[in-house]
């Protein structure tokens, strides 16, 4: 059957990591004679700038007709983004919609890193041990993202307010999300929470801790988030496994996770709602390296794996991506943030070169 993907490449870097993911697109598409049609559409600060809309009405449309949608990270160098009235700025104007629009409300952001791969990490390969390996699940479509907001300004300052609010439904449908991806792992769930001061995180940890019933074959713990945040650093492998967390603890600590990483060119993820999903790299636009083939793609060939797994449950097709992936790095490559002063120059990618020998290894 056909399937139809929207395709919002962003600004930045965006294009250019793009045009390699749907390469690695085509590559499986071909191999495993599925029938996809790809529709381009303009997302961004840079459709503010071209359309006056940086989710214009017409990338609406393409993306409520699409049954997955690829999406590029967005934003432009800070003198043009101090262009864009607070009310457009593609974070308020875009992003968020779009979330909300298709209620996307699982973010998978993996956090993985082989022992092979340990010299990536700022931490010590002994920290890494046997290698990392955490789903990290956040809520997306909740709390003081999408709760009220009382600007200072319009109080002539004197205060502003972040409702921050969730809803017994809207904490247990995620709780199953993670609860079920542990299953299919077979790995424990540690639920993050900050119940000893918020009404919320009490709320969020006795709702977890009832969905968790359901799943007695599940290993289960809660942590603290700032204690969460240190024993990442301290020992991140005891959290192997999946992680759940809420939309805005889970913004901040998915990108310490990243830091573990070393990069976040290693982070994809996937926003999952009840009808359709969308999948983007989980880091910036990088105005500053843009149009220069050295980003690399690899956050964005990673959600096109998670397109084709969480989308729509192609697992092989997925799993071949992983493969060739690891398998890139395995072989010595290096993007250039992660090049040493020993790392051969036959051995360093450009954007492009990295999409090629990906698509190499998968046909
Ligand atoms: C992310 C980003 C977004 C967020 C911003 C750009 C709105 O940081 O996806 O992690 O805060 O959720
Ligand atoms: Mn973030």
């Amino acid at each position: 059957m056909k399937k139809i993907i929207a395709v919002l490449e962003g600004d930045g870097i965006g294009p250019e990591i793009t045009a390699e993911g749907i390469k690695v697109l085509n590559a499986i598409t071909k191999k495993y004679h599925h029938d996809f049609d790809v529709v381009y559409a303009p997302f961004g600060a840079g459709a503010f700038f071209s359309e006056g809309d940086p989710f214009p009405n017409r990338t609406k449309e393409v993306c409520d007709t699409a049954d997955a949608i690829i999406k590029g990270p967005v934003g432009l160098a800070v003198e043009q983004m101090d262009r864009i009235p607070q009310e457009k700025r593609p974070e308020i104007a875009a992003i968020l919609p779009l979330r909300r629009r298709y209620n996307t409300f699982i973010n998978y952001r993996p956090v993985r890193l082989p022992k092979i791969l340990a010299s990536f990490s700022p931490l010590r390969p002994q920290v890494i041990g046997a290698g990392i390996d955490i789903m990290m699940i956040r809520e997306l479509v909740g709390g003081s993202y999408f709760g009220e907001k009382t600007e200072g300004q319009l109080t002539r300052m004197e205060y502003s307010i972040d409702e921050c609010k969730y809803s017994n439904e809207e904490v247990r449908q995620v709780a199953h999300a993670a609860f079920d991806e542990a299953r299919r792992r077979k790995v424990p769930l540690t639920n993050v929470h900050k119940a000893n001061v918020l009404a919320t995180g009490r709320f969020w940890k006795a709702i977890v801790e009832d969905v968790a019933k359901e799943y007695p074959d599940i290993e289960y713990r809660s942590i603290l988030v700032d204690n969460a945040a240190f024993q990442l650093m301290i020992n991140p492998r005891q959290f192997n496994g999946v992680m759940l967390l809420e939309n805005m603890q889970g913004d901040i600590l998915t990108d310490q996770a990243g830091g573990i990483l070393g990069s976040l060119g290693l982070m994809p993820s996937a926003c999952i709602g009840p009808e359709k999903g969308y999948v983007e790299p989980a880091h910036g636009s990088a105005p500053d390296i843009a149009g220069k083939n050295c980003a690399n793609p690899y956050s964005m060939i990673g959600s096109v794996a998670f397109l084709f797994d969480k989308c729509f449950g192609l697992q092989d097709e997925a799993n071949d991506i992983w493969n060739a992936l690891f398998t890139v790095f395995g072989q010595g490559y290096r993007t250039v943030e992660f090049v040493v002063p020993s790392t051969p120059k036959n051995k360093i990618l450009s954007t492009s070169a990295f999409g090629n020998l990906v698509v190499s290894i998968i046909t």
